[in-house]
């Protein structure tokens, strides 16, 4: 047989994560804190289904959803974007500065081809979206990892890395960070505004999150401090609509928005018009909103649970990050404690996470005493009682 392409070595590591993270979440009995899909009960079922069946019988939509569409995304979509997720995060798109993705991910992949060159460098947060490494190795670029804190990325890292690395790309997701649950401070969502700028580097800001926040202050985009193209804002509908439409968008300046349309049409043509037509009918009918309430509060009780179940039941010297938002908390263990191993006494207790040294692109041996925990997709009763599984395994050993 033929050998497959150099590239799919090169991200063979970060696949095998993402492969047992799917794997642990499929037997039914195990309480899984591993995955990162929001409630079930968030999801707009009846809603969906009263649209989908008008819009398929009345105002020719159906034919509209049934046929090919523009790479662009359906205008009112972009425009519900532009009006009611962007114009309030203080970003103040055009009409054509707005493309719609096949899912949050996909903008990664888009902006990735229209960048990377074969041994280019990304700097991402340490720790980071899998995912997103997994599709930066794809495109043969080098990952490098720069520090982090309590308020995010650590600005004099990143700046001495631009000058060590000359990367082509800073990855960052400033809110309610996928893994550690934390919110990037203002200061330095302007400082790292201006190191794009300033060092002629993409920012690519991903912010599935934001919508999602349950306690504290909203905090603008770094793209609200872009004053010259470099930050690149990617978004994804999956949180705040349905992981399953597979939509999401992309604002950037329009220069580069066209090329990513050309690479769009050229990959997959455009995002599922059926799903875009259902989604735009949904913020033009006024749901969104009242949606948006309900979804923050059924995650809010589980945020809360969870929180209660970390500070009652683990033991005190662990340290935990309390998310104002989003849908994970990061939890550190004692050092001689090693997340990979205790996972097996885990799921023997059929309770399970993913062990922190995944999120990692070096030093992961560092990590291993960490963890990530997702409350968003369990009813807070189960939180109760896979917490408490979780917290018997963990005092066992320790
Ligand atoms: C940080 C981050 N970016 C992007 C996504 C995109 O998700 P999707 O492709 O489902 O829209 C996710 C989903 O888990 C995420 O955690």
């Amino acid at each position: 047989m033929p050998k497959f392409a150099r590239r799919i070595s090169n991200m063979q590591a970060s696949a095998d994560v993402i492969r047992q993270l799917f794997e642990s979440m499929s037997d039914p009995e195990t309480i899984s804190f591993g995955g990162g899909a929001p409630a079930r009960e968030a999801l707009p079922v009846e809603k969906i289904h009263d649209i989908a069946d008008e819009v398929l019988t009345r105002d020719k939509r159906g034919i509209q959803a049934l046929q090919y569409g523009n790479p662009m995304g359906l205008p009112d979509l972009r425009q519900a974007v532009i009006e009611r997720l962007l114009k309030p995060k203080g970003l103040n798109a055009g009409m054509d500065d707005v493309l719609i993705v096949s899912g949050g991910i996909e903008s990664m992949n888009l902006v990735s081809q229209l960048y990377l060159e074969p041994g280019d460098v990304v700097l991402v947060e340490a720790p980071t979206f899998v995912q997103a490494v997994q599709i930066f190795q794809l495109f043969e670029a080098t990952v490098i990892p720069c520090e982090t804190d309590n308020s995010g990325l650590v600005i004099e890292d990143v700046e001495a890395k631009i000058k060590k690395f000359s990367p082509k790309m800073v990855y960052v997701i400033p809110t309610f960070q996928n893994p550690s649950g934390r919110t990037t401070s203002l200061e330095r969502r302007k400082a790292l505004a201006e190191l794009g700028s300033r060092y002629d580097v993409i920012i690519l800001e991903d912010d599935p999150y934001s919508e999602m926040r349950y306690s504290g202050e909203t905090l603008p985009p770094v793209k609200s401090f872009d004053k010259t193209g470099h930050t690149i804002f990617v978004n994804s509908f999956s949180k705040i609509f349905s992981p399953g439409s597979r939509l999401g968008y992309i604002y950037a300046n329009n220069d580069i928005i066209r090329k990513v349309y050309d690479i769009k049409t050229a990959t997959n043509s455009h995002a599922s018009v059926l799903a875009q037509v259902i989604c735009a009918e949904f913020f033009n009918r006024g749901l969104y909103e009242p949606h948006l309430k309900k979804i923050r509060d059924i995650h809010r009780e589980r945020r809360d649970v969870m929180m209660e179940c970390i500070k009652t039941m683990l033991p005190d010297e662990i340290k935990s990050v309390y998310p104002d938002g989003g849908l994970f908390t990061w939890v550190e263990l004692p050092r001689k404690v090693n997340t990979t191993s205790l996972l097996a006494d885990a799921l023997a207790q059929k309770v399970a996470y993913v062990p922190g040294r995944e999120f990692f692109v070096e030093d992961r041996d560092n990590h291993d005493n960490c963890m990530r925990i997702s409350f968003g997709g369990i009813l807070p009763d189960k939180i109760r009682i896979g917490m408490e599984r979780l917290a018997n395994v963990i005092k066992k050993t320790l």
